[in-house]
């Protein structure tokens, strides 16, 4: 057994890292850290929560005050889940910027894209559990927006909610789902290490060889910077959640629910903002479900879009147009939050169409040209 582990231990160790490695190689250990640090205040949490429409609220406020350090771990979870939001959106930032889903790690890019998604599920039903002003009316604009889907949409809102209305059972059942989520989150994570482990890690600077065929064993250098970042972001965490634990909870969170007034300022975790800004440009018409859906699913088409030979042009702006796509992403979190006019309507539509822009444009191109050389090109 001693040696088995020592074996382990030594291949973990001897783990193989491009030598130019830079910082935003640190975010994947340090997601894996917040999420373990969220599971553990969850579960805290979940001892003493009451999934019940007329406790819910009240079981949550009597643990923040009655138990020692309560509202410390309710703290900690609610800004635990914003840095995981934060480190998740870095993590593919990085993966894009350095195409680090190419060749045969498609299927790395796929646990990853799974993650993502069952993330979003996870925010969304702890966001719901809270039961005040803000959890309940996000929750209703929510659930109508699944009503608009077309086809699945009234199944599947029937399905959310238990019933016609947000009610007893739509609390119990996000409940359920927020327990179990990132349980199976976590075996898609623990798959995801496999994998990288199998697969090996991209270098920053592939495009230049030989440089990018240098690489080194994972310790000591860079195990020394994953701690290092680990304790930066436990750190951030603990000074906001000591000295202003309010900061990321809306302050609707703190009103309990009202079924007869909806308020005017009703506004998402500011990990949904973009969505949520999409949602206020276009309405619950078809063109909102279909830009919501293609955002979502986009980064899981990404490797499928970007693997095949494209001109030299999109090639070569390949990295400033992930830049710029990620600012139009912020842009339109930060449009989420303003007050809705026709200006911002605009700009937020031509972020959503940038954004599209840049994972399906190589598609439109592809299309186009395989159309033009059916048409030019003569059947023997
Ligand atoms: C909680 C969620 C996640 C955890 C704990 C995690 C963990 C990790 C770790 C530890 C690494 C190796 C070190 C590094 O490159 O940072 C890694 C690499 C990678 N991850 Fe994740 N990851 C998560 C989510 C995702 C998501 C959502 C995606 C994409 C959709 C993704 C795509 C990748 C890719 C492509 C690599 C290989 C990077 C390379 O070749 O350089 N991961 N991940
Ligand atoms: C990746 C993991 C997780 C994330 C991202 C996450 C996220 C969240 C969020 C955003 C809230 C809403 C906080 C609020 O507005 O008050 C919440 C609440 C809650 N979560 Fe989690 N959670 C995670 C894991 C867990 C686990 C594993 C459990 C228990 C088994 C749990 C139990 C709870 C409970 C009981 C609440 C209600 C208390 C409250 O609203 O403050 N969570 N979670």
């Amino acid at each position: 057994m001693i040696g088995t582990n020592k074996t382990v231990m030594n291949r973990l160790l001897k783990f193989q890292i491009p030598k130019h490695a830079n910082w935003l190689y640190t975010i994947g250990f340090s997601l894996a850290f917040v999420f373990i640090l969220q599971i553990v205040s969850g579960i805290s949490m979940a001892i003493h929560y009451k999934p019940s429409t007329r406790l819910a609220f009240l079981s949550i406020h009597r643990t923040d005050r009655l138990f020692r350090y309560g509202w410390l771990v309710r703290s900690l979870h609610v800004c635990g889940s914003s840095a995981l939001h934060l480190l998740l959106y870095l993590h593919i930032f990085k993966g894009i910027y350095y195409k680090a889903y190419s060749g045969s790690k498609k299927t790395l890019w796929l646990t990853g894209s799974i993650i993502h998604l069952i993330m979003i599920l996870i925010g969304f039903s702890g966001s719901v559990l809270s039961w005040s002003q803000i959890s309940y009316w996000v929750t209703v604009i929510v659930t109508n927006f699944i009503d608009s889907i077309p086809i699945i949409g009234k199944f599947l809102r029937s399905i959310l909610l238990g019933g016609h209305t947000v009610c007893d059972s739509t609390l119990r059942r996000s409940f359920v789902c927020h327990c179990i989520l990132p349980f199976i989150c976590l075996i898609f994570i623990i798959i995801h290490l496999l994998l990288v482990h199998i697969k090996g890690q991209t270098s920053p600077v592939a495009n230049r060889l030989p440089i990018s065929r240098s690489f080194e064993d994972v310790y000591p250098n860079f195990v020394v910077k994953d701690i290092i970042v680990c304790i930066v972001i436990m750190f951030v965490i603990y000074v906001l959640c000591l000295i202003c634990p309010n900061i990321i909870l809306n302050k609707l969170g703190y009103i309990p629910v009202d079924y007869y007034t909806t308020p005017t300022d009703v506004e998402s975790e500011w990990y949904f903002l973009p969505y949520y800004s999409v949602l206020k440009t276009f309405g619950l018409k078809i063109t909102g479900i279909i830009s919501i859906i293609a955002i979502l699913s986009s980064v899981a088409v990404i490797p499928y879009i970007y693997n095949t030979k494209l001109s030299n042009t999109l090639t070569g702006m390949y990295r400033l147009h992930t830049i710029t796509t990620f600012i139009s992403l912020i842009l339109l979190g930060l449009m989420g939050k303003c007050k809705y006019t026709k200006f911002i309507s605009k700009l937020s539509k031509a972020c959503v169409l940038w954004y599209l822009g840049f994972v399906f444009l190589p598609l439109i191109i592809k299309s186009f040209c395989y159309l033009i050389s059916l048409i030019l090109i003569p059947k023997c």
